[in-house]
């Protein structure tokens, strides 16, 4: 009869442990009675990435990497690009299930009441610097509410955490603009809520002079299927970071705050800018082949490319690709995107690529899109902030309800030198013996 267990014996004394399997996972702290003597430590686990750990368990969202599916509370991604918008998609992944029509409009109106931001966050922003990355301003301003709304601390509290949710659901589109505005030197456009949800933002980020503005209704469908697609992906390296800073029981605004930060990096959210500079630099089709190139030879790396978990068609960019075309009737064509199509093709042929498992993932094309619609590179990552504040703010919730979660701590393996005795400065050796190992430091 099969057991659901694991028969570990330990090489090193003999011994022979059993320990439970439950859903695909063996508990790593089964292994710490796994010792050589009565005063060891006990077996941990290496995993520097996390490549091989569940940090959670979860139910918002799931990912076959292998076969390339991707589902919000089991509904397929594909079916929510096509049917959904995305606000009934960010009530879906905080709340668990699609609203009925009176759960909808409660929905919109309690997220639309709180689309404003206090008068002192524009100062804030104004505080910034002309040239200031948005995505810095963001980060800032997000970790800045919190100053706003002290109650956010009562994490336990759910009547605030809902609050909370309301709130930055709100109101990041809105800090988003602004920190656009500045940046262009533009005055801020107080929020429409007349308008979408994504036809607000295009308000927020474009309204000139005209008394209203009505967003050009093909964009802000393509921008809110852009949002759909961002709007969760389980635990990726923001979402850990909303979990693992959050895990110290921090009120959500310093947490997302955190989450937009680790979304700032180039790996992350900013790789949809890197792929436009990329792009720009090939300059053509025909430079494609040489460019391919250089990323085999280790020089770069093709962004918009690979992924930790898919291993075989990103499905968001599939559905992305798709969006361009409709875009470009609108704004005319992106000549990168012959660029970008170019280069999946050949990488795809490639035997480099195809060994490695690396296809395009939901960066590659969406930068075009946006470039299409007029957004500087430095909004893209903004643009991904946006929608995925819906996600962060779930899984921090699932993160604040789970009795099994705990501050989060890694144990790490030390590797330094051992005990030693502090030597006047006068004796410590001369800089020449020592330069390598100091300046190697840091
Ligand atoms: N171009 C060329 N080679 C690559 C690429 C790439 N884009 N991605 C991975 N590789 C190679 C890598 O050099 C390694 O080769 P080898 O085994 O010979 O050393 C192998 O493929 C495995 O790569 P890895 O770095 O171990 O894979 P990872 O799971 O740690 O990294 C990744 C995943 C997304 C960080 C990486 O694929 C990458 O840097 N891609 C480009 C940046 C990018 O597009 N990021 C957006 C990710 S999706 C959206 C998001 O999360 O925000």
């Amino acid at each position: 009869m099969p057991k659901d267990t694991l028969t570990i014996v330990d090489n090193r004394t003999g011994k022979q442990y059993e320990v439970p399997i439950e859903l695909g996972t063996i508990n790593a702290m089964d292994l710490r009675q796994i010792k050589t003597a009565a005063d060891d430590f006990g077996l941990m686990t290496y995993d520097p990435a996390f490549t091989n750990t569940a940090s959670c368990k979860s139910r918002i969202t799931y990912i076959d990497g292998d076969q390339g599916v991707l589902r919000y509370r089991g509904y397929p991604i594909e079916e929510l690009a096509e049917k959904s918008t995305y606000l009934e998609t960010a009530y879906l992944i905080v709340k668990g299930e699609l609203p009925n029509r009176a759960h909808m409009e409660m929905w919109t109106h309690n997220t639309k009441i709180h689309t404003m931001v206090h008068e002192n966050i524009k100062k804030f922003i104004d505080g910034f610097r002309y040239d200031a990355h948005p995505m810095g301003m963001l980060v800032g301003t997000v970790g800045a509410l919190s100053t706003f709304y002290p109650d956010a601390k009562n994490i336990f509290d759910l009547e605030s955490r809902r609050v909370q949710t309301r709130r930055l659901i709100g109101k990041v589109p809105t800090i988003a603009a602004f920190a656009y505005r500045h940046s262009r030197g533009l005055p801020y456009v107080y929020p429409d809520n007349e308008l979408s949800y994504t036809g607000n933002f295009l308000a927020m980020l474009f309204k000139m002079t005209e008394l209203v503005y009505k967003p050009n209704p093909v964009l802000e469908r393509a921008l809110d299927v852009l949002f759909i697609l961002h709007a969760d992906h389980e635990q990726n390296c923001s979402t850990n970071a909303v979990r693992s800073v959050g895990s110290s029981q921090v009120d959500p605004y310093s947490a997302v705050a955190a989450a937009s930060a680790a979304l700032y990096g180039p790996l992350h959210g900013g790789a949809n800018e890197a792929v436009i500079r990329m792009l720009l630099e090939i300059g053509s089709v025909a430079n494609v082949p040489a460019a391919i190139q250089k990323f085999k030879a280790g020089e770069g790396r093709l962004m918009g490319f690979g992924h930790r978990v898919y291993k075989n068609y990103d499905p968001r960019a599939k559905i992305i690709k798709r969006i361009a075309d409709e875009v470009f009737v609108v704004t005319g064509k992106n000549p990168l995107i012959d660029i970008a199509v170019e280069l999946e093709r050949i990488a795809l042929q490639d035997d480099y690529f195809v060994k490695r498992k690396l296809y395009p993932n939901v960066d590659f094309y969406s930068g075009i899109i946006y470039q299409a619609m007029g957004f500087p590179m430095t909004m893209f990552p903004v643009l991904f902030a946006i929608p995925r504040t819906a996600g962060w703010i779930a899984q921090w919730a699932e993160m604040v309800r789970d009795p099994e979660q705990k501050i989060a701590r890694p144990r790490q393996i030390y590797i330094g030198e051992g005990v030693r005795r502090w030597v006047p400065i006068e004796q410590r050796p001369e800089p020449s013996s020592r330069e390598d190992a100091v300046t190697q430091q840091i």
